[in-house]
Formats: structure tokens, C-alpha cells, sequence
């Protein structure tokens, strides 16, 4: 009797052979994960640590030419990919900062997907990736007009919130509050912004007094919880994720609660030493001022009031010590 693994090889030859190909590449072998960190890689992350937490923008090149070359010697190490991936939309996400204007800061969004798939295929099981895979799937979808890849990019994001709804959340509603005020994916993104609240802390928060108080006893740097805190990843975590829920209502047009739920970020031990403590305060004050500025579509190199999401601080809001 001839082995199936044979049948199968050789139908696969015959497929090529015919000229038809789709069966080939069906039959294409999974990469495999590297088992051990290359002593290149470990290099390439402190540089990429040091350069996120210090908020160095303009060292983002450095970064991506010491983690794509230990990318480059090992490719089957899903972190230097997703340190890859992140640099670039890091770069996108914060291209307001650049002097000038640069169309070509969009290819960004297609390194960064690219990366973040082969992250997600070495280590299908790390959701954090599985939410940037989305995200960057949204940006490069919306960039190339490309309907299929939104489409992949919103059912990845809904696979992310099941697998990790505490940090998931977040990442979801935050791509959305990009959108029109007036839509539902608006709306929906605000929605998981609520829903992340409460499942941070097991309970349904009030949506008409937030006040982040009561909860503050919860605070953990462990478990799935923890990315509802600040930890030393994103020292600042807790202060950004209100910032862009404040953002998000002061858009939707509720401006009242909207200042309730940025005071939320004063609760947090180290307000004071964050950089954007200012901005917060300045939110606070102009919040009715800003639910017309956010509501319209920010314009490359305008001044005044831009949205978290489309500002300078997209990813150093929450990554910056
Ligand atoms: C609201 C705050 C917030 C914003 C905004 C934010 N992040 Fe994060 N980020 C987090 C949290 C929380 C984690 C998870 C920390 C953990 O796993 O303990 C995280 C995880 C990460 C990691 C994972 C590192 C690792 O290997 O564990 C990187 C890198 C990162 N973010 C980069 C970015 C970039 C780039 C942006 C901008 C496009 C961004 N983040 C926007 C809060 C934020």
C-alpha cells in the first residue's frame, strides 16, 4: 500500500506539474518559531525598548535597522517581528511630529501588517499581536481602499476582544475613534471603550458618574489585568487609555461626561510625572470647545486641537517614562 503522505507529495507534484499551482501552495510547510533568542535579537531589543520609553521618534531608523537585521538572522522570532511591526506603525501612527508631510509615511502601514503576520503565525497564541495585526490590516485596508482587507482587519479585531478583551478592547475602540462621529463603527468603538472599563474591573461601571475612585484598590501588575494599569511596558497606560476615552465623548458630543472620564487619569499615582498631564487639563477645559474641532477629519500640518489617536502622542501617551 502506498503511504498517504506519498499520495498526497505526489499529487502535489502532479498539481504543479499541471500548471496549477493553488494546491502547491495550500501545501506549503508552516514556518517554524525559533525555539531560542539569537544574541542579535536580545541587542535589538534594548535599543527598541530604550527608544519607545524615552520617546525618541526621530531614532525610530536606528531601531529598525538593529531589529530587522535580527529579524533578517532569525526570522522564526515572533518578537523581533512584532518589534519590527511596531516601530512601524509607531512611525505612521505619529507622522503629525514630522516637519513635512510624507505620502510615503503610509508604507509604514504595510510593513507593519506584514510583520505583525508573521508574529501572529509564529505565536498564534500572544493576542496582543492579534490586535495590532488588525489594526494594521484597518490602516493599510483604508489606505489602498482595499474593502477585503478592512473586512479581515474588523473580524481580527473581534478575534482579538475574545482572546483578550482587557487589552483588546482598547486597541479596537481606539482604530475607531478615527472614524466618523456619526457612524456606528464610531459608536461601537466607543461601546468596548465602556466594556473595557468593565471588564477591568468585574463590575458595570456608571456610565453617568465614572469616577474611577472606588476601583483603584485593583490596581496589579499580573495576570491579564494588569494591561488595565500602568506597568513598565506602558508606565503611563491608565493616564492615555482615559485620555482617548474622554477624546472619544468629547467627539460623540457628550463633553459633560467626557470631563469626567479624563479627571478619571488624576486618580493614577504618577499624573504628575506624566508628560502629558498639561494636555489632560487643557482637554478638561476646552471640552465643549473641542467637540466640533474633533469631529471634523484632521488635515496634514493643521494646527490646534487633534484627537489622541491622530496627535503626536498616538503610542507616547502611554509608552513614554
Ligand atoms: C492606552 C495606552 C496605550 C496606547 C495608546 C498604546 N499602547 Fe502599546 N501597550 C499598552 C499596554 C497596556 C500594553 C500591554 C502591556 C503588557 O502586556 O503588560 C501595550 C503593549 C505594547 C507593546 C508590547 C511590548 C511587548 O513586547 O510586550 C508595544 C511594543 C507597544 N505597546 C507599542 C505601542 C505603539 C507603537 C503604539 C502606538 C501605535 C501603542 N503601543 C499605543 C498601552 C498602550
Amino acid at each position: 500500500m502506498t503511504h498517504p503522505l506519498t499520495l498526497i507529495a505526489s499529487a502535489a507534484t502532479a498539481a504543479l506539474l499541471a500548471g496549477c499551482g493553488a494546491v502547491a501552495v495550500q501545501m506549503a510547510p508552516a514556518k517554524v518559531a525559533s525555539q531560542e533568542r539569537s544574541p542579535a535579537a536580545q541587542k535589538a531589543d534594548e535599543l527598541f525598548w530604550s527608544t519607545l520609553h524615552e520617546g525618541r521618534y526621530e531614532g525610530i531608523p536606528l531601531a529598525l535597522r538593529a531589529t530587522t537585521g535580527a529579524y533578517l538572522q532569525d526570522p522564526g522570532d515572533d518578537v523581533t517581528a512584532a518589534h519590527v511591526g511596531w516601530l512601524h506603525i509607531w512611525r505612521l501612527a505619529e507622522s503629525a511630529r514630522m516637519a513635512e508631510p510624507d505620502p510615503a509615511v503610509t508604507d509604514d502601514a504595510v510593513l507593519a501588517r506584514r510583520y505583525f503576520q508573521e508574529a501572529v503565525a509564529l505565536h498564534p497564541g500572544e493576542a496582543r499581536y492579534l490586535g495590532f495585526l488588525a489594526a494594521t490590516q484597518l490602516a493599510e485596508g483604508a489606505i489602498h481602499r482595499d474593502e477585503k482587507l478592512t473586512r479581515q482587519g474588523y473580524y481580527n479585531l473581534k478575534a482579538g476582544i475574545d482572546a483578550f478583551p482587557e487589552f483588546n478592547l482598547f486597541t479596537a475602540g481606539y482604530v475607531m475613534s478615527n472614524q466618523p462621529a456619526d457612524s456606528e463603527r464610531f459608536r461601537e468603538g466607543l461601546a468596548w471603550q465602556w466594556q473595557n472599563l468593565d471588564v477591568c474591573v468585574g463590575a458595570k461601571v456608571d456610565r453617568l458618574d465614572p469616577d474611577f475612585k472606588g476601583y483603584m484598590g485593583l490596581a496589579t501588575t499580573e495576570g491579564a489585568r494588569r494591561v488595565c494599569w500602568n506597568g513598565w511596558i506602558a508606565p503611563h497606560n491608565f493616564e492615555g487609555f482615559f485620555l482617548n476615552m474622554g477624546d472619544m465623548l468629547v467627539k460623540s458630543g457628550d463633553w459633560q461626561t467626557a470631563r469626567k472620564v479624563y479627571a478619571n487619569a488624576k486618580h493614577s499615582p504618577t499624573f504628575a510625572q506624566w508628560k502629558y498631564a498639561p494636555v489632560l487639563e487643557a482637554r478638561i477645559e476646552q471640552a465643549q470647545a473641542n467637540v466640533a474641532a474633533f469631529a471634523r477629519p484632521p488635515l496634514p500640518g493643521q494646527a490646534g486641537a487633534r484627537m489622541m489617536f491622530a496627535s503626536t502622542y498616538a503610542c507616547m501617551a502611554c509608552h513614554q517614562q
